[in-house]
């Protein structure tokens, strides 16, 4: 694969990258996730260093091995990813949103396990909505200037190009990357729908690792196009 990078693409860039699901924690032994299991972001982390890019790679929870000549932090919670991801932050570079972030987290969480109390009452459980990392990331100043391009992702289970599309005005990113269905999660292969301002692309089905390289390939030239 390394040869797909001579001249490296993103040589001297910083690049950000999230993975994984969250977990949020119910009690000390419970908690709610997503389902993710961080290969597309892995991927995306990977061909990003293969490239030539300065790598960092914010992780949930997941088992995967750290791309080599990558930084990796591990993470756990919406909240951990949100202050990582602002730590590290480049302020010129590339930010790519893999992460399946959880949406919502229980409003209050336990100090203790949660036991039954044997009358067979469950729990009620409430939840705050979570905040969006890329959301925020992309309305700093960098991302709104161009000097830090944003990337999303999206897994949609009907309507891709439309919920992308109003996904990626939303959210203010340059770039929205669908997930082309159905039930990619866990998988080695995919294929994308990249949405841009102009309209919509596909990679066609093939490994991650190769999409990742496809997909660093598209995101360098868009920052060449970007620069001159
Ligand atoms: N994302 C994020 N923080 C969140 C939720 C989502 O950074 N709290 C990012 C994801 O990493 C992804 C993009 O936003 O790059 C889209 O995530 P998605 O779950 O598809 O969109 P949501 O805005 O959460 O909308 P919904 O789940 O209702 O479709
Ligand atoms: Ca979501």
């Amino acid at each position: 694969l390394e040869a797909f990078f001579s001249p490296k693409v993103l040589a001297g860039k910083a690049v950000l990258v999230t993975a994984g699901p969250t977990y949020e924690a119910i009690d000390p032994v419970r908690g709610i996730t997503n389902l993710s299991s961080g290969k597309m972001g892995f991927a995306v982390a990977r061909a990003a260093r293969l490239a030539g890019g300065d790598v960092t790679l914010i992780a949930g929870p997941v088992s995967l091995a750290t791309p080599r000549g990558v930084k990796r932090v591990n993470v756990r919670s919406a909240r951990d990813m949100l202050q990582t991801v602002q730590a590290y932050l480049p302020e010129r570079g590339v930010f790519v949103a893999t992460a399946a972030v959880a949406d919502w987290r229980p409003a209050n969480s336990a100090d203790q396990k949660i036991k039954k109390d044997g009358s067979g009452q469950t729990p009620e459980l409430s939840f705050v909505e979570n905040p969006d990392i890329l959301a925020t990331v992309a309305q700093s100043a960098a991302a709104q200037k161009g000097e830090l391009f944003c990337v999303g992702f999206a897994a949609e289970s009907h309507d891709l190009l439309a919920h992308a599309t109003a996904k990626r005005v939303r959210k203010q990113v340059p770039l929205l990357v669908g997930n082309i269905g159905p039930a990619t999660f866990g998988q080695d292969d995919n294929a994308l729908l990249l949405v841009d301002a102009h309209g919509a692309r596909e990679l066609p089905h093939t490994s991650k690792q190769a999409l990742a390289v496809l997909l660093i390939q598209d995101i360098a030239q868009r920052l060449g196009g970007a620069q001159a």
